[in-house]
């Protein structure tokens, strides 16, 4: 009997394996995501940007302008996160998304 207790014991430990990072949550999955996240925190943090609700073609505007605040992408690159942003934080999303620390 106290075998038994003792196999769950470690089974129960090994669960405990599994954490999940926080930080992951507060960015979206979705195509394009890496870019995002490698090129789009570089000035701030990516709550600037994930909390905020836009269009495609605000979004378009957006990412123009902080081209010409210094953000390097590439053509590939900018349509990459444009397609992210326009999928992942359109008008109509919830805006559930919380905001980094
Ligand atoms: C070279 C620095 C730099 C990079 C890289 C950068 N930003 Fe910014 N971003 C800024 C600055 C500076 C501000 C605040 C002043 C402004 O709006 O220009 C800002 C502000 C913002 C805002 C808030 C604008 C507002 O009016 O509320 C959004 C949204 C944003 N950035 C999106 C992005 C996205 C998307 C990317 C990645 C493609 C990105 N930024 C990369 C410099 C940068």
């Amino acid at each position: 009997m106290s075998i038994g207790k003792r196999v769950s014991l470690a089974a129960a430990l090994s669960l405990a394996g599994l954490s999940t990072t926080a930080f992951a949550q507060e960015v979206k999955e979705g195509p394009g995501k890496e870019v995002f996240v490698q090129h789009c925190n570089v000035c701030h943090e990516l709550a600037t940007v994930t909390t905020q609700r836009h269009t495609g073609d605000e979004w378009t505007d957006i990412v123009a302008h902080m081209m010409q605040n210094g953000a390097q992408l590439t053509e590939a690159e900018r349509v990459a996160v444009l397609g992210y942003l326009t999928k992942a934080y359109p008008p109509d999303a919830p805006a559930g998304t919380p905001p980094a620390k």
